[in-house]
């Protein structure tokens, strides 16, 4: 019976995935901002709490500057963007081989903006999502239903098609070690953020839809964040259901305080 208890208990802490925070800038902070947000996230999460990891992902202009004053810093860096060649002639582009050059661990892939302003497809995102997992850095797959699409019930029939083209052709290996941010765009820079059990909810069918796509160790494994508004006041509620593992923050993560809080709250 102990034994049982203790296999169990095990099992558990096994499948425990790290709760991960990142910090989405986007079109905010110039350099003289940037270095005065980095600064004061490197005082307020000198240390991180046990079982969290947190990332920035400030703008490209500001890559270089977090690779130098984050030297030291538990805090990793990820960007916003890239393109999925390492150069070449596509003028304004960033290659992997550049974000790995000033430090980037991560890479945020298919944002709802980019999807709406720079009508950015699932295909596309898949084509970035393979070749940054080649290149070693993590994507951070963006998904989520407009408010329209909500309002007409299908909000599952959206996300599943978003998450299937978004991990096609990606093998199982791969797919264990990306994230992918669930991201009401109706929740994004208004306020209004998800409940915990809606959010829950479709976090929960990103994880059984993974299950399906390659087994349900891969699924166990991946990490699902939440975005939408989240705050210092509702970061706990979300990133306490059983399959919400982190949160990607916009707006309150362009102040050390309210960014260090909800990395706080992860705990
Ligand atoms: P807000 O936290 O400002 O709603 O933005 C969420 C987001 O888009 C993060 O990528």
């Amino acid at each position: 019976m102990a034994h049982r208890l203790i296999t169990h208990l095990l099992k558990d802490l096994t499948n425990m995935r790290t709760k991960i925070i990142a910090g989405n800038w986007k079109m905010y902070k110039d350099l003289n901002e940037s270095a005065e947000l980095l600064n004061g996230l490197k005082t307020k999460l000198a240390v991180l709490p046990n079982g969290v990891k947190a990332i920035v992902c400030p703008p490209f202009t500001s890559l270089a500057l977090a690779k130098t004053l984050l030297e030291g810093s538990p805090i990793a860096i990820g960007a916003q963007n890239m393109y999925h060649e390492d150069e070449g002639a596509f003028t304004a582009e960033i290659s992997p081989k550049m974000l790995k050059s000033v430090g980037c661990q991560y890479v945020i892939l298919g944002h709802s903006e980019r999807r709406q302003y720079f009508k950015e497809t699932n295909e596309f995102i898949n084509t970035k999502a393979k070749k940054a997992l080649a290149s070693g850095l993590i994507p951070i797959i963006c998904v989520g239903e407009t408010l329209e699409e909500r309002e007409k019930n299908i909000t599952d029939q959206i996300v599943s098609v978003q998450v299937k083209g978004c991990l096609k052709d990606i093998s199982s290996a791969d797919a264990e070690k990306l994230i992918i941010a669930y991201e009401p765009v109706w929740a994004i820079g208004t306020g209004k953020v998800a409940t915990p059990q809606q959010a829950q909810e479709v976090h929960q069918l990103i994880r059984k839809l993974i299950g399906q796509l390659y087994s349900w160790a891969t699924a166990e494994k991946v990490v699902l964040q939440y975005g939408g508004s989240v705050k210092p006041e509702n970061a706990k509620e979300l990133l306490h259901q059983p399959d919400i593992d982190g949160a990607l923050v916009g707006g309150a993560c362009l102040k050390a305080d309210s960014f260090a809080a909800i990395v706080q709250a992860a705990a």
